[in-house]
């Protein structure tokens, strides 16, 4: 995308692979939903790109909700406190519930969401990220559907941004140096 080509380092998941690997992880959700009607809950901001794209390769009646949540700490890291800035609208009480994540890092968010949801008594919580960081996960999560495991760095794009910029790239990359500045 040529508003951005000067910051990006290098390209590590093209707009292709994305959309592949979301039609085979649809696939695969539409065959172990088989007959329910699942609510896609997605996490703000960065999990509405995959939410969209994710969504319609599923061929199921679906709902969708949506939950903002910040932690507290650096613009590149995560501290584990999690702070609840908009709730979900609906009620999961024997709903099966779908999160949506666009990428699992040290996994301390989706841990505290996890047990945040499960405590509403859902039917079933699964999760499907697109992204889920090698090695570093500070925290055991049952990850249901995975897209892509990628290495320790900070990447953008498909919804992830650095300072809330490159969450429209079509790709997932990583940004120069000099674009940090
Ligand atoms: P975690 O709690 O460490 O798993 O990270 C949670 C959030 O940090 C993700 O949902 C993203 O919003 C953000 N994050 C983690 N790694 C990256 C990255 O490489 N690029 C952009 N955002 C990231
Ligand atoms: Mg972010």
């Amino acid at each position: 995308m040529q508003a951005y080509r000067g910051d990006i380092e290098q390209v590590l998941i093209s707009a292709d692979e994305i959309q592949s690997k979301l039609a085979e992880m649809g696939e695969q959700i539409t065959r172990d939903y088989a007959g329910r009607s699942p609510l896609l809950v997605g996490v703000l901001k960065g999990a509405f790109v995959v939410m969209a794209d994710l969504s319609r390769y599923i061929r199921l009646p679906l709902e969708f909700d949506f939950m903002a949540v910040s932690s507290y700490g650096a613009a590149t890291k995560t501290s584990g406190v999690v702070r609840i800035l908009k709730d979900l609208d609906h009620d999961l009480r024997d709903r099966d519930v779908l999160v949506v994540e666009d990428i699992v890092d040290s996994g301390l968010t989706l841990k505290y969401l996890l047990k945040n949801l499960a405590g509403r008594k859902p039917a079933t919580l699964e999760v499907a990220a697109l992204l889920r960081k090698e090695g570093i996960q500070q925290v055991e999560l049952d990850l249901r559907y995975v897209g892509f495991d990628i290495p320790n760095e900070f990447v953008v794009g498909y919804g992830l941004d650095y300072a809330e910029r490159y969450r429209n790239l079509p790709y997932i990359a990583t940004l120069k140096a000099s674009a940090y500045s």
